[in-house]
């Protein structure tokens, strides 16, 4: 059977449980507004999502995200999801014989478009506790060439829920500037941030931020994002899109709507994901062997190192889902350290995360006797 099928299957299989408590992808599972739903059902109701949007995504919502990054003067395009930004801008600013630079660990799907671009891909190493799991500026300024033509930046950093403090951002920003690079900033994870700063202050021209409704709102299967950058980078983004005949209408309304709540409706987010952060670490502290890296985190999961427990990350994301709960193994997110560590997200009912927190002493244990798990994605 070819990779794809199998992979498909895999994920089929998972979105199919009508039991399954995802805890393994970022998304939020917390009830949704309800003015959310009510925008929904309006755009079926008055036939809204009969025709096409506007290309670069209905004004309103553009305006709206601006609002939110508080990013005056910037354009924004709206895209079916961050994903489709990321992909069209690695496309469309990278060349053969460029060189692409990103963290490791960090998110693994830019580095594949950049490469298909042609482009030589250089990653940082950050897993270290000796520069708290973070980027430092001198490497950055190290790893740039002549050839480097976009820095992908993951902040916070999916997986490893760090981010950084405006001075970082700063000197990034500069870095990128004296280089002529292009610098994506990948702002998925920014509303779950203890404090965020974007490099879009600094370096306007160049940088891209990108934007996602998947996590902070939970559309994650509606599939809506934003790419934000000065007109000029978008004229370009805009001049042979993937999608020119507009993101989904539907998404956009149900964006637009939670765009509209979110001062009322996110803090109570907020507030489960830290304490289910907080509950996940009393119960790592009472298992042998494990570890949490990085507490509190700034996106809606953390890390929780396996290695000294004898055990591969795979082994327990195998044991939990025997009990229909879903965990993501490190090696997701890095080739060379992903073997230590699985990711748990934390934007999910407090009874779900109760629930693997009770399983954790038995799962680990479970894992030690789980050799050969099978393909994991
Ligand atoms: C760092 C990062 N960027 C982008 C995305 C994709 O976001 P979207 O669902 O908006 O396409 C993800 C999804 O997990 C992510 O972790």
């Amino acid at each position: 059977m070819y990779d794809f099928e199998t992979k498909n299957a895999y994920f089929d299989r998972l979105s199919t449980n009508p039991k399954l408590r995802w805890l393994g992808q970022n998304t939020n599972h917390l009830p949704l507004p309800p003015e959310v739903k009510a925008a929904m059902v309006d755009a079926i109701d008055t036939d809204a999502i009969r025709g096409y949007a506007p290309p670069l995504g209905i004004e309103a919502l553009r305006r709206g995200i601006l609002d939110d990054l508080g990013l005056d003067g910037m354009s924004v395009m709206v895209t079916d999801g961050a994903i489709e930004g990321l992909y069209h801008a690695c496309r469309t600013l990278v060349r053969a014989g460029d060189d692409f630079v990103t963290t490791d660990p960090g998110w693994q799907w830019p580095i594949r478009f950049a490469q298909a671009s042609g482009a030589r891909v250089v990653e940082i190493p950050i897993y270290d506790p000796a520069q708290s799991y973070k980027l430092r500026p001198e490497q950055l300024a190290a790893a740039m060439t002549e050839r480097t033509r976009l820095v992908y930046l993951v902040d916070p950093n999916n997986p490893l829920g760090i981010a950084y403090t405006a001075d970082e951002i700063q000197a990034f920003a500069r870095i990128c500037r004296d280089a002529g690079a292009y610098l994506i900033h990948d702002c998925t994870y920014r509303h779950f941030a203890h404090d965020h700063t974007l490099a879009a202050r600094f370096y306007p021209e160049r940088t891209l931020t990108t934007y996602s409704f998947s996590k902070w709102l939970g559309l994650a299967g509606l599939r809506v994002g934003a790419v934000v950058a000065d007109g000029a980078v978008i004229e370009q983004l805009a001049s042979a899109p993937p999608n020119n005949l507009g993101s989904n209408v539907l998404s956009q309304r149900a964006a637009l709507a939670g765009l509209g709540v979110k001062a009322r409706w996110f803090p109570e987010v907020q507030r489960v994901q830290r304490e289910n952060q907080a509950a996940i670490a009393r119960a790592v502290a009472g298992v042998e062997g494990l570890a949490m890296p990085v507490y509190p985190s700034n996106g809606n999961f953390v890390i929780v190192e396996v290695v000294e427990a004898g055990i591969t990350p795979e082994a327990l994301v195998a044991a939990y889902q025997q009990r229909d709960i879903m965990i993501r193994q490190g090696a997701y997110h890095s080739r060379t350290v992903g073997d230590r560590f699985v990711k748990i997200s934390t934007t999910v009912p407090s009874e779900w995360v109760g629930e693997l927190c009770e399983l954790l002493p038995e799962m680990v244990d479970v894992a030690r006797g789980l050799n050969d798990v099978g393909p994991q994605y």
